[in-house]
């Protein structure tokens, strides 16, 4: 059985998509999700591109052990030397370097000739292998380049050193029947081949990319890109989770394997979920919360039967949690540290006491404490970053129907305390007119607000995620607490400490 390696590009194609951007705190929160993960390679940005990311990379690079790390660089000299810079204190880095090569880039975008591009290839691919070793060359839009021209551009590649090509299908138009032709076309074609890997890198336009990176693992494809959730440019990019479970429950189809430690799936995905504050839609395949019900009483009684009856693989696989226990104030400390182990997160001495501290505070309010809140409060951990921002310190709303709603606030930023009064048209838009005249922010306003409850009953948890829109950027604050004025305050305040 061949092993496939695992290209995750969550945190730069993923993160590229619309509301998807994340803070550096969190970045390197799901790289190192990536690692437990165990994906081979993670893309950790695109260095050139903007300060911030060239710093992600930089840290990431010197954070991860366990797994490969790749900037992305156009091929051009100053994108190489940016990419080498961010990456170099890594234990195992990666230039991912592109550029297109199908007709309609090259004449518009590029405004360059074949033999043009062929020899930019060779120049930048040899550059990059200058300052590392491990090289991958992506040819931008592969399935719409003309084959005889890619099998060129494929070789150039491997000539001058890389050490993986990959075929994008950038625009999500190809189909598995083509993709698993034009991988077997290379394989058979490109004279150098067996010197490099062949990876695929597919877009979810016409919602094909997962079916079209197995099509090319089945041709010979040995890595694939990917990303959690299936994030990314437009419709997204191939879903990790369906590839690696697509590989592991059919391994009699595609005879291969990953490196992935599945069982951190379910929680890993919900990280990038909570990250970006956003959650599955039901159906989601693995991840989604129906994935693993059975409502209908006829699926019902045959997995109480036998579960294989309508069970393809099982909850356990990717980690998702299933013996629900119950916690409450009497609970202790080791008992909460047990189960947090067996949902997956292992926390340090002074997390742990942190979290039990807040698990206390829960307790007073929620009576019972499930699972759900448990990893809520995990995904909802005080991060060191806001140390340096404003703290929820106390407030107070007025509000009714024949009243002027007014909100006082008092935030501290740990030396000091600031508090203010502000009227508005309900409690929400009263507290965070407050919040906005002690935060002094660029210009921003308030693009979403969302509210959903974490687990049931009338003392359930409230979560919080609001939108905040700052120049170009869009930025995501959570916040959670048993009373939801609490938690809108809390994200917003989250959110504000982002810009700031
Ligand atoms: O979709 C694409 O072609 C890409 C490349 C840069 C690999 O993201
Ligand atoms: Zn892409």
């Amino acid at each position: 059985m061949k092993t496939v390696k695992i290209f995750d590009t969550t945190l730069r194609d993923g993160e590229q998509a619309p509301s998807c951007s994340m803070h550096l705190d969190e970045k390197i929160e799901v790289a190192l999700a990536l690692e437990r993960l165990k994906v081979d390679v993670m893309e950790a940005g695109f260095a050139v591109i903007s300060q911030g990311d060239f710093e992600a990379v930089k840290t990431i690079a010197n954070t991860v052990k366990n797994s490969s790390v790749a900037s992305l660089a156009r091929a051009v000299k100053k994108d190489i030397e940016y990419a080498y810079e961010a990456l170099k204190g890594a234990v195992s880095p990666r230039i991912h370097t592109f550029i297109a090569t199908s007709p309609i880039h090259m004449q518009y975008k590029l405004k360059m000739t074949e033999d043009e591009v062929l020899e930019r290839i060779k120049e930048m691919v040899s550059y990059a292998k200058s300052f590392i070793s491990d090289i991958e060359f992506s040819a931008e839009d592969a399935t719409r380049s003309d084959r005889e021209f890619l099998r060129k551009a494929v070789y150039t590649a491997i000539k001058a050193g890389a050490t993986v090509v990959n075929i994008p299908d950038t625009v999500g138009y190809t189909t598995p029947y083509e993709m698993y032709d034009l991988i077997r076309y290379l394989k058979e074609n490109v004279e150098n081949i067996d010197k490099a890997d062949i990876s695929v890198h597919c877009h979810n336009d016409l919602g094909m990319a997962v079916a079209n990176s197995l099509a090319a693992v089945r041709a010979g494809a040995t890595q694939v890109e990917c990303t959690i959730n299936g994030l990314g440019e437009r419709a997204g990019n191939a879903a990790l989770e369906e590839i690696v479970m697509g590989l592991n429950t059919r391994k009699n189809v595609y005879g291969a394997q990953t490196r992935v430690d599945t069982t951190q799936i379910y929680r890993t995905s919900k990280l990038v979920y909570n990250v970006l504050g956003l959650t599955p839609p039901l159906n989601k395949a693995i991840v989604g919360v129906n994935a693993f019900a059975h409502e209908a009483g006829i699926h019902q009684h045959g997995v109480m039967a036998k579960r294989e009856t309508y069970e393809i693989m099982t909850p356990e696989s990717i980690g998702l949690p299933q013996n629900k226990m119950v916690f409450g104030k009497h609970s202790g400390k080791h008992a909460i540290e047990n189960r947090l182990k067996e949902l997956g997160y292992e926390l340090n001495k002074e997390e742990m006491e942190k979290f039990f501290a807040r698990f206390k505070a829960l307790a007073d309010k929620k009576k019972s404490i499930n699972d759900l809140d448990l990893e809520a409060l995990v995904g909802h951990k005080e991060k060191d970053m806001l140390a340096k921002g404003y703290k929820l310190d106390r407030f107070t709303v007025n509000s009714g129907n024949y009243i002027t709603t007014n909100a006082v606030v008092r935030l501290t930023d740990g030396k000091k305390l600031y508090e203010e009064v502000a009227i508005g048209e309900g409690p929400i838009d009263a507290a965070y007119k407050a919040i906005d005249k002690i935060i002094k922010a660029p210009e921003h306003s308030l693009d979403d607000y969302a509210i959903h409850s974490i687990s049931e009953g009338k003392d359930a948890l409230g979560e919080v995620v609001v939108r905040i829109r700052c120049g170009d950027e869009i930025i995501t604050g959570r916040g959670l607490s048993t009373d939801i004025i609490e938690a809108s305050l809390l994200a917003y305040i989250n959110g504000m400490n982002k810009i700031i």
